[in-house]
């Protein structure tokens, strides 16, 4: 179904939000949000309604009802990664959901997850800590959340680096088809007897309780484990490797703010991940579509209308944060609305925080007078990656001191 025009006109012109990237991204955003709490932009060839402020992308979060998850996913990621948990909805979902994401809570987090991170942290950074300099998008930041789902699925060590590939390869569907299908098709063939091993011998990891685990009296058969797992490396692993990057870009570009980090990382740590989130959230502009024809808050929207979540606008929404554009730790903002809102609302939250507070924390102690290389301030800037949908940059090409021990 194709939309009818949204009546008014556009307010932009000359920038498509749906492939477009500018360096000036959160100044359009700003002046765009100081006109109207929304607007009108070019999506795709079409016109699409770009919601700006923090109240009105948390509210449209969570009206499953007006925009639901399931309108858009089975059309954007279904193709490869299958029925996942974002294109479910009611009962499906509640179950599918109550089934996968109890690993993931605040506790099991603590209790299970967090005593894997601190040296897996440390195996990647020993391969170049030695160096002096490197690129950590290459060398950490894509490496480390894989590893930690790989481990947490209970993979053999050896098989990561194939596994690292098709976590990229699926993410990149819209863009580069033939690729994510085939990675799709080896990671089912690769985890099929892996789950019927579990199944039969159920261990302690992540998969063992996706094949066992009940909810309202029903099991998950093996498509709806298997589409979980696929989902597991777009939306666990991209999603923190970038926010990862730029806490980093923030971190290395308000020395002052490093510095306090540095001078007492137990405290000040958590609220540069925090504040890292909210200043540039790896999940900057969410596409959704509303099916059905609605007046919502006041804006007339055509049926299948695509919508734009703009959270990197309402998380700098000065109505919420004043001087929104400073990165500024002692702010200790604790804003959840970079993981989402209302029934889709991330399920790796807790996870995603652990895996930021101990690779940042690690990193800075590991990296003494860790700064970005000279003249690579350019190539360190965060862009729109995979689309316009994430953000981070794709290189941040760092130097540091290296301290040998005397012994
Ligand atoms: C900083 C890192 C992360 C960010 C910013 C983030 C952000 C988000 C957002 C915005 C959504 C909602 C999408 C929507 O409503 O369309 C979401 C959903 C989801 N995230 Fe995350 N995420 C992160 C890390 C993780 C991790 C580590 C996992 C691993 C378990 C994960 C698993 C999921 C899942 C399974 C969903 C779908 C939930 C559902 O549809 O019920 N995420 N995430």
């Amino acid at each position: 179904m194709t939309a009818s025009p949204i009546a008014g006109g556009a307010d932009l012109e000359g920038f498509d939000f749906a492939v477009d990237d500018t360096t000036a991204l959160h100044e359009i955003l700003a002046e765009l949000r100081a006109a109207k709490p929304y607007a009108i932009v070019p999506f795709a060839g079409k016109h699409a309604v770009l919601l700006l402020t923090h109240e009105l992308v948390g509210a449209a979060f969570r009206d499953e009802a007006t925009f639901p998850a399931s309108a858009i996913y089975p059309l954007t990621t279904g193709p490869v990664l299958g029925k996942t948990l974002q294109c479910m909805s009611g009962r499906e979902h509640r179950i599918n959901r109550a089934i996968a994401s109890p690993p993931f809570r605040r506790g099991e987090v603590a209790r299970h997850v967090e005593p894997v991170l601190e040296p897996l942290a440390h195996e990647l950074i020993d391969r170049f800590a030695d160096h002096g300099e490197a690129d950590l998008v290459a060398e950490f930041t894509t490496r480390y959340p894989v590893l930690v789902i790989s481990r947490l699925l209970g993979l053999p060590v050896e098989d990561e680096d194939i596994v690292r590939r098709w976590a990229h390869d699926l993410f990149c569907y819209p863009f580069d088809p033939d690729s994510a299908l085939a990675a799709s098709r080896e990671f089912t063939e690769y985890l099929t007897p892996i789950l019927e091993h579990r199944r039969r011998n159920p261990g302690d990891d992540l998969i063992s309780t996706l094949v066992t685990a009940t909810a309202e009296g029903e099991r998950l058969d093996d498509e709806q484990v298997l589409a979980f797992l696929r989902l597991l490396f777009p939306a666990g692993a991209d999603t923190t490797m970038l926010a990862l990057a730029n806490t980093l870009v923030a971190l290395l570009t308000h020395p002052d703010q490093l510095e306090l980090v540095r001078s007492a990382p137990d405290e000040h740590v958590q609220w540069a991940i925090w504040e890292g989130l909210r200043w540039e959230p790896p999940v900057g502009l969410l596409p959704r579509i509303c099916p059905e024809s609605t007046t919502w808050r006041g804006i007339d929207i055509p049926a299948s209308t695509p919508m734009i979540f703009s959270i990197n606008a309402a998380l700098r929404d000065p109505a919420a944060y004043p001087n929104p554009h400073r990165y500024d730790i002692t702010r200790r903002a604790a804003d959840m609305l970079a993981f989402g809102q209302g029934p889709h609302t991330c399920a790796g939250t807790w996870l995603a925080l652990a895996e930021l507070r101990t690779a940042l924390a690690i990193l800075l102690r590991r990296l003494p007078v860790l700064r970005i290389r000279d003249n690579a301030t350019e190539r360190a800037r965060i862009t729109s990656q995979v689309g316009t949908a994430l953000r981070g940059p794709a290189e941040l090409p760092v130097r540091w001191e290296v301290r040998r021990s005397s012994t």
